[in-house]
């Protein structure tokens, strides 16, 4: 059935995608706006009565100077700027038009008793709490119902001293689903950049409802064993830009969701257009998550240059019956893969639900998803995907994956339907049908690949079909 893919095919392909308006889509877009915003007023946290000794709670120096700080949102906006020192605090709210600059050696601390971080309504989307029925507790820095809001400095530290939350989850002595260490809600235009985030309590920066945010050059570290401290979860968000990150936690490196089972559904509102580039990191779980929430659906999600190592999963995608929603149009490209348990992992039974009143026949639907120019080391499974009885995912579509691995059957592919070209070790049957030249179509984003190699003339491996 094979056929062979000749330079005639080239020439037909290129000349069929050079005016492609779709090609267009297939380019990572991340417009960068002015990321160096001037702030004409500025404040420095001690004018407020903060002490920097680590033990000093400075709650109300933090919503002090933001309060102040608000009389200057329609006059340009404010930097608030926080010196070198440890500034214990409990939760506070950023404001529209609002820098919060940490200087080098600046380390916001979360305080370690949980009255300090109050407790709010969770997420319509969610219908309740991720890990606790009712409220959540809110999370170190908030933003709600704002615009243009800058977190960075000097490779300053956010530091959740999540340990306390983590024993309180091990030991189940929580009241409340943990909070998150950044939360930003229904935000237009944030910017978190130059800054090392440690020891969140739970996921650690939440963009969620949100348009246009940037998280460029951020350090996130958390022990490998802490529990959910997934590094970035763009949630029901759009115009997402994620890069240049180092990421190093207990849970996903980025973890892309959009609500709930039957909340999320009805919330409806889907996380899109997701940028993310330059990510390095390692997790025991996957370097980029879709799911396991993402019943408002997921779609037009581009990463490319990533590198993870000692993880548990390259790319996983996570949902089940109940969930609804959809993924789809997703770009994978130019990941590295060293000690790496299973490269490509799609899970379409990952349970989980908010309450017994999901519907088991709301099943995702799960299509255009392309994974290409893949290579690992040490890998044990390249693939597990397992789709859904009845639901099958539709065009995978896997080119040039060249992984080495350790287990004698490295692809387990169920209730899977596409494509592929150039894999090893060899692709299950489902999706043993070659690419070329007949299913380039079917394919998410593939004509990019065709221009990219064509003009970076990196088309040795192509032509020697
Ligand atoms: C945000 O907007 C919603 C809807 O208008 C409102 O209910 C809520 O109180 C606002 N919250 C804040 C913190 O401004
Ligand atoms: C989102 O924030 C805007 C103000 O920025 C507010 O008008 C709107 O009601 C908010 N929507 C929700 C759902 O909170
Ligand atoms: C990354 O952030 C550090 C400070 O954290 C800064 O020195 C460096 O220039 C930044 N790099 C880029 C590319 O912005
Ligand atoms: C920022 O600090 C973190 C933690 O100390 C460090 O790992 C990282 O390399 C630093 N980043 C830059 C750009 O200096
Ligand atoms: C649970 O962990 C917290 C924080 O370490 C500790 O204070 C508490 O005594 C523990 N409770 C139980 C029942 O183990
Ligand atoms: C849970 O509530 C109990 C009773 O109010 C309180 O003693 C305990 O400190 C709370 N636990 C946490 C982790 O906040
Ligand atoms: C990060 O820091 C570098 C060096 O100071 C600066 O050039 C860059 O603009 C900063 N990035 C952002 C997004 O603030
Ligand atoms: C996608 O998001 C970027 C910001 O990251 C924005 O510049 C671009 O216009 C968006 N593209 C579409 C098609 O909405
Ligand atoms: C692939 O990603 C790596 C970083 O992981 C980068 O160094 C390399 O230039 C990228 N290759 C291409 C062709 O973009
Ligand atoms: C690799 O990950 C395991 C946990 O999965 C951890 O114990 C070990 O320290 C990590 N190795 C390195 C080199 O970071
Ligand atoms: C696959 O990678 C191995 C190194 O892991 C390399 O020796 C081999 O040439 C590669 N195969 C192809 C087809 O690129
Ligand atoms: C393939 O995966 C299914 C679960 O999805 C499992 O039941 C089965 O044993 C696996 N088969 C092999 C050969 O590993």
């Amino acid at each position: 059935m094979r056929r062979s893919f000749t330079l005639v095919n080239v020439l037909l392909l290129l000349a069929l995608f050079g005016d492609a308006p779709w090609a267009i889509k297939c380019s990572l877009l991340c417009e960068q706006g002015n990321l160096a915003v001037i702030r004409p007023h500025s404040v420095t946290i001690t004018e407020f009565g903060a002490v920097g000794d680590g033990v000093t709670l400075n709650t109300k120096a933090f919503q002090n100077a933001i309060f102040y700080l608000n009389s200057f949102a329609d006059k340009g906006g404010a930097k608030l700027f926080v010196p070198t020192g440890r500034w214990l605090t409990g939760s506070f709210d950023l404001i529209s038009h609002l820098t919060l600059w940490l200087d080098k050696d600046a380390v916001i601390l979360g305080s370690t008793n949980s009255d300090d971080w109050p407790v709010i309504d969770p997420l319509p989307s969610y219908g309740r709490g991720r890990e606790l029925p009712g409220r959540r507790h809110k999370s170190l820095i908030y933003g709600r119902n704002l615009t243009d809001v800058i977190i960075t400095g000097d490779n300053g530290t956010i530091d959740g001293q999540g340990s306390i939350w983590w024993d309180w989850f091990r030991n189940q002595t929580l009241n409340y689903t943990r909070p998150h260490l950044v939360e930003f809600m229904n935000t237009t235009g944030v910017v978190i950049s130059n800054l090392t985030f440690i020891n969140s309590p739970f996921w650690t920066i939440h963009p969620v409802y949100c348009s246009q945010v940037i998280v460029q050059n951020v350090t996130i570290l958390a022990p490998l064993d802490s529990p959910n401290t997934d590094g970035i979860d763009p949630d029901s968000s759009d115009d997402v830009c994620v890069e240049d990150c180092y990421v190093s936690t207990g849970d996903d490196i980025i973890a892309i969701k959009s609500g709930w089972d039957e909340y999320g559904m009805s919330y409806g509102r889907p996380s899109k257009n997701i940028t993310i580039r330059r990510l390095v990191g390692q997790t025991t779980s996957a370097g980029i998550a879709i799911g396991s929430e993402m019943s408002g659906g997921v779609s037009e999600v581009h990463a490319e240059n990533l590198r993870f190592y000692n993880s548990t999963t390259g790319i996983r995608i996570k949902t089940s019956p109940g969930r609804g929603g959809y993924v789809r149009n997703i770009y994978i490209s130019n990941m590295s893969l060293t000690d790496v348990k299973t490269a490509i992992s799609f899970t379409g039974r990952y349970g989980e639900h908010p309450d017994e009143y999901y519907d088991p026949t709301a099943l995702p639907l799960i299509e255009r998803i392309t994974v290409e120019d893949v290579a690992g080391q040490n890998v044990k499974y390249a693939g597990l995907l397992e789709g859904i009885e009845g639901d099958t995912f539709l065009d995978i579509c896997l080119l040039n994956i060249n992984l080495s691995v350790t287990s004698k059957s490295p692809w387990n592919c169920s209730y899977i339907q596409g494509y592929s070209d150039t894999v090893s070790p060899e692709i299950c049957e489902p999706l043993r049908e070659r690419i070329f030249p007949d299913h380039y179509s079917d394919c998410y984003c593939l004509s990019h690949h065709l221009q990219s190699s064509s003009n970076q003339n990196r088309g040795g491996a192509w032509l020697s079909w």
